[in-house]
């Protein structure tokens, strides 16, 4: 269902579609989102209380559909990362029928914006009936999700309208990385420093997004570029890796142009043999240990006649930037932040070559806002 009611009483403003509008709140709903994360008076993590041991959680699984999904996938890395806790994550509907095994002790994960969507709500009733702990990152605190979860971590993006997720996903990360925090203190894994240090970053966040708005009309000048494609191939690498799915995912929805999002390092097992002067390369590379990795993988792009689009820093841009056939310049920022500022050029892209191409932005051809059949 699209909820034509909530669509009527948000105003668009100045803004052509919902979408854009929703892009462009990212800086305040972020900001918004941590400062109910963060407590002011020490810049540590502030959770709602919870009436489970979180210090005792053996396993974290992640479910989640469409771009809440990739958030859980970035979330992985979070957790894994800081805390050393292992992560399972799937789609909600694999999830659902591959008898997964959910031992004692788990945490059990559901991202999502409406908090209704049918497979997710089905696995999270799953998991409560094997004796998980159910935690939920959903941005309708009145959602069913909401109501049956022993731990409701809301987002606080607002009435999202356009069909196609924005700034439920950038404020879903900024959730799961004071999650991450919170529980690698609570495992032991972070002192009082590095909680505060991440809080930084995290607090940083609302600035760089303004920064990678700024260059909302450079992206609309390439968005031609885009536009004739068949098919795009978009890069990332590490926790940068589900933001190029979330790349291909927004240009597949609502520009309809086939698009693939790839680990980098992977493109050599399968899609450069797709490579040729027809197939756009999107590559999101922050500067940083696996840039030269990265920069290695566009040579073979290259050396194939592929035409790359490099969005990386001022000096990632300045290391690869020659013989790219656009580039597009985003802050230099701590790598904890990348996949929520990245996300900024990825969406901004899919709109503005959808814009460019006359489809319908925030009601793509055969989606819906939540999903709630099977
Ligand atoms: C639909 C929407 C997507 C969204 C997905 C998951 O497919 O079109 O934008 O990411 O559902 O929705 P949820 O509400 O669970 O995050």
């Amino acid at each position: 269902t699209t909820s034509g009611a909530s669509a009527a009483a948000v105003e668009k403003g100045n803004y052509r579609h919902f979408m854009q509008k929703e892009i462009f709140e990212q800086p305040t709903v972020v900001a918004q989102t941590l400062k109910s994360y963060i407590r002011q008076s020490d810049n540590t993590v502030a959770l709602p209380q919870m009436d489970f041991d979180l210090s005792a959680i053996k396993r974290v699984t992640i479910v989640a559909c469409g771009t809440s999904y990739y958030a859980g996938m970035v979330a992985k890395y979070w957790f894994e990362h800081f805390a050393r806790v292992p992560v399972d994550i799937d789609v909600a509907s694999e999830f659902r029928y591959r008898d997964p095994v959910l031992e004692e002790g788990g945490l059990s994960l559901f991202i999502s914006q409406s908090g209704e969507t049918a497979d997710t709500l089905a696995a999270l009733r799953h998991c409560k009936a094997a004796g998980q702990t159910i935690a939920v990152v959903v941005n309708v605190p009145t959602s069913s999700m909401a109501r049956e979860a022993d731990l409701l971590l809301p987002t606080h993006a607002g009435p999202e309208i356009g069909v196609a997720s924005t700034k439920a996903f950038t404020c879903q990360l900024a959730v799961l990385a004071a999650l991450a925090a919170h529980l690698a203190v609570k495992k032991g894994r972070m002192d009082r420093t590095e909680e505060q240090e991440v809080v930084r970053h995290l607090l940083e966040a609302p600035a760089a997004l303004n920064a990678a708005l700024d260059h909302d009309d450079d992206i609309a000048a390439m968005a031609p570029l885009i536009a004739p494609a068949r098919d795009v191939l978009y890069l990332g690498r590490g926790p940068d890796y589900p933001l190029a799915l979330e790349g291909a995912l927004k240009l597949k929805e609502i520009s309809y142009i086939h698009a693939e999002g790839y680990a980098s390092g992977e493109m050599k097992h399968g899609p450069i043999a797709l490579i040729d002067e027809a197939v756009p390369v999107i590559v999101l590379a922050p500067s940083g240990p696996l840039f030269e990795k990265t920069v290695s993988n566009m040579e073979e792009v290259r050396a194939r006649g592929g035409q790359i689009v490099l969005i990386s820093d001022r000096e990632g841009l300045a290391e690869a930037g020659d013989g790219c056939i656009a580039t597009i310049e985003m802050p230099r920022v701590h790598p904890l932040i990348a996949p929520l500022v990245y996300a900024v050029p990825v969406q901004l892209l899919a709109y503005h070559t959808a814009c460019v191409k006359g489809t319908d932005v925030d009601q793509p051809r055969n989606l819906a806002k939540s999903v709630t059949v099977e």
